[in-house]
């Protein structure tokens, strides 16, 4: 594969060495166009012994062969790391001023960005935005690592690992999966909220949040930019997901209301709880002997799901809930989950069995997807990895076009 590695200015640099040296030994052709700049942190001779192939920065350096045209079009990959701040805005600004930003323009082939700098720098409005338009575009940009900077200062802003930048680019072209949700923004909850009963207790629910994991997981390799909404969860976080860490079902409904503002999927797979102590008690409770237990007195939460499906925050926004069923002398678990589906109004409902060790952890699952009619969709069975795109097949048909 012919891989295009854009190196800019910052003292990172360096470290994509490494990375072109993994890249090559995986046995990929790679161009290495550092910006002119960039050669003061690596110098051109590094980037060609490493490379094989020769390193020109700039549109006139060899114009016979219209490089610039030659380079994007002729890449079946294009990486830059370091991705500094002022690259990043060249790139959203569609400028073409130096060979790697023209070679940007022209490239068509799955584009991935590891940005490099300053907290401050990162976290600038301007850095924000030029960050949002090129994901906009179906540019994938990786977040900083957070830890020491250059200078004694620490925060985010640290080039992710060679490693990490070079599994994260392959994955772009390896997968065989289609990049359905390339442009789009979607929020996912996964876990279990907690609702406190006194400082120390907690009602909370056996959720682990492996299957909201996996679905932020599937979104972003189908091209997605995701808000993971994360209801006591520890475990991993797939690289690239911007994780906001919640308690409570307070906190994350707040949580999710703000991420779904620009939200084009809201996936609820979060086990919320239904239920939270009227009040808080300030001091542990104690146990007295003699004395019969303390009740707890519970209030309902508001049901986030069905104000989403009823609001829609963002215009078009797809909805989407999970209903952990048991079957009982009722009905069936899909008899619950049809009913389910009719009251919350969301536009699919994924129903599974819990309980009796299914359903919860690392275990398989086995579903079946519903309508807002109760109508089944799809069904699907295997690792929760295996679910979570058969989701994403089933939301994919139901988004308002990109350009609408
Ligand atoms: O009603 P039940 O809890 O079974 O519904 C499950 C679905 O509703 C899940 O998608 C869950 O995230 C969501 N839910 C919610 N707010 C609640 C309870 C559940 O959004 N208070």
């Amino acid at each position: 594969m012919r891989i295009l590695l854009g190196v800019s200015a910052g003292i990172a640099a360096y470290k994509s060495a490494l990375l072109l040296r993994l890249l090559t030994e995986a046995g990929h052709d790679v161009r290495v166009v550092p910006t002119r700049a960039s050669l003061e942190f690596v110098g051109r001779a590094t980037w060609e012994a490493l490379s094989g192939n020769p390193v020109t920065t700039g549109v006139f350096d060899d114009v016979p062969a219209v490089e610039h045209v030659r380079l994007g079009t002729s890449a079946d990959l294009v990486v830059v790391a370091p991705a500094t701040a002022d690259l990043l805005a060249r790139a959203a600004a569609g400028r073409a001023d130096d060979l790697l930003t023209a070679a940007l323009l022209t490239a068509r082939c799955p584009v991935l960005m590891a940005p490099a700098m300053h907290t401050g720098m990162w976290e600038h409005p301007a850095t924000r935005a030029n960050v949002a338009t090129l994901r906009g575009r179906g540019v994938v940009v990786l977040d900083p690592d957070s830890g020491r900077l250059t200078g004694q200062d620490t925060g985010p802003g640290r080039l992710p690992e060679p490693a990490v930048i070079a599994a994260a680019a392959l994955a772009l072209v390896a997968s065989p999966l289609p990049a359905d949700l390339a442009g789009r923004h979607v929020v996912v909850s996964a876990g279990g909220t907690r609702e406190p009963v006194d400082p120390v207790r907690f009602l909370g629910n056996r959720s682990t949040g492996t299957q909201g994991i996996a679905l932020a997981k599937a979104a972003t390799e189908r091209g997605a930019r995701v808000t993971l909404v994360a209801a006591n969860v520890s475990l991993p976080t797939p690289h690239g997901v911007e994780v906001v860490a919640v308690e409570t079902t307070s906190e994350l409904r707040e949580a999710v209301r703000s991420a779904g503002a620009t939200a084009d999927v809201v996936v609820m797979a979060a086990a919320v709880a239904d239920f939270r102590p009227l009040t808080t008690a300030e001091h542990k409770m104690k146990k007295v002997a003699g004395e019969p237990a303390p009740s707890i007195a519970l209030t309902t939460n508001p049901d986030i799901l069905a104000e989403l499906a009823a609001e829609r925050l963002h215009p078009g926004q797809v909805v989407v809930g999970f209903a952990a069923e048991t079957g009982d002398g009722e009905g069936s678990v899909l008899d619950h989950g049809r009913a389910k589906a009719r009251r919350k109004g969301a536009d699919l409902l994924v129903v599974n069995a819990v309980g009796q060790g299914r359903g919860f952890g690392g275990v398989d699952n086995d579903v079946t997807i519903v309508d807002e009619h109760g109508q089944d969709v799809a069904v699907a069975a295997g690792s929760k990895d295996v679910v979570a795109h058969a989701v994403w097949d089933a939301i994919v048909p139901l988004l308002k076009p990109l350009d609408a």
